[in-house]
């Protein structure tokens, strides 16, 4: 061999074991890239949009909007709620769509072209039911009358089985964007957007969890149109993330805190800052995205993970998922940008 020969082979060799390696680390690195493409265990996109999480027996249960390809939000994506799983925040497996819309039976309060978005399940302890919530609009009539359906389910991967629905908020056009909390007592409060004057309320659902019980209370501190609520709870504080009300486009996000679920919350102004690289998109218009839910790391002291969509109408199987650590100071939160992150970040 001459030298220009060796000199090659060699470059041949730490080439290929550069990207061998590379390929390696990319497979093996745990990490959450905020507003990139997120593929699950088999490489395909994860399709869970609007998205909520239950934690049980050390796995994570992702559920959200399952979009179906090639459709625009005007010419019915949705195609039910989708489920995932994963032990560590960073993998998920596809458990499949555990709520379908029914494509066979036009008359179905689920049928295909109904409007299905957020789900959120919650555990019965007293019933042993897996209950998954959802904003629903029936089929044709838009965005008119907001219902808040139920399905349920024997098991977190279901499927689930669609049950009923409601208006909830004492409104005959009901209400909109929405966060389920369970507090200590095991009651489940229901804080949602009044439609159709945008008050911003809660309610009890009675102990089965399968309607309001009572009346709703308007909050009437927390501003009207305020939309996407997440709450979630440290140190005897109650934090509520939201956004304002335009529909698909972004803007400014929102948060407040109180020392009781139930309220009064003060208004802690906006709490994002930093720039998403992705879209150029920063803090005014919440990285491009919109509130839907607060994940608590289990394990972890104080950690808790605010997820975000950043929707495409036009072609919303391609929206993104935003999911930022937030970090509490005593009475406030803060939730900075970051091109990529991992668990560390909260500590051991
Ligand atoms: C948003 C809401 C979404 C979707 C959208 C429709 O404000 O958070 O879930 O309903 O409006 O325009």
């Amino acid at each position: 061999m001459n030298y220009l020969k060796v000199k090659s082979t060699i470059c041949a060799i730490l080439l290929l074991c550069g990207t061998a390696s590379q390929a390696q680390q990319k497979k093996n690195k745990n990490v959450i890239a905020p507003g990139a493409e997120w593929k699950d265990t088999n490489k395909n996109r994860i399709n869970a949009h609007g998205g909520g999480m239950l934690y049980e027996n050390g796995v994570y249960y992702w559920y959200g909007e399952h979009k179906i390809p090639g459709r625009s939000e005007a010419d019915k994506a949705g195609g039910g709620a989708h489920c995932y799983s994963s032990t560590d925040l960073y993998n998920w497996k596809d458990e499949g769509v555990v709520l379908s819309v029914d494509y066979d039976n036009p008359d179905s309060e689920v049928a295909f072209g109904c409007i299905l978005e957020r789900p959120k399940v919650v555990y019965n302890e007293s019933t042993r039911k897996y209950m998954m919530y959802f904003k629903l609009y029936p089929k044709g009539m838009g965005y008119k009358y907001g219902y808040l359906g139920v399905a349920t389910a024997d098991s977190p991967t279901g499927p689930f089985t669609y049950s009923h629905k409601f208006l909830g908020a004492d409104s005959d056009e009901g209400s909109g964007d929405f966060a389920l909390v369970k507090d200590a007592d095991g009651s489940l409060y229901h804080f949602t957007v009044r439609k159709p004057d945008k008050a911003f309320v809660v309610g009890k659902l009675n102990k089965e969890y399968t309607y309001p019980e009572g009346k709703y209370k308007v909050m009437t501190e927390i501003p009207a149109h305020t939309e996407a609520p997440a709450i979630f709870a440290k140190d005897g504080r109650y934090f509520m993330l939201g956004s304002g009300s335009t529909g698909w486009d972004p803007n400014t996000a929102r948060a407040f805190v109180a020392t009781s679920l139930l309220g009064p919350y003060k208004e802690l102004g906006n709490p994002t800052k930093g720039v998403n690289p992705h879209n150029g998109m920063n803090e005014e218009k919440t990285f491009g995205g919109q509130s839907s839910y607060i994940i608590k790391v289990e394990g972890k002291k104080d950690a808790f993970i605010a997820m975000f969509d950043v929707w495409a109408p036009e072609h919303p199987f391609d929206g993104r998922y935003v999911w930022l650590p937030i970090e509490v100071e005593s009475d406030t939160l803060k939730i900075n940008w970051r091109d990529e992150w991992d668990l560390s970040v909260f500590g051991k």
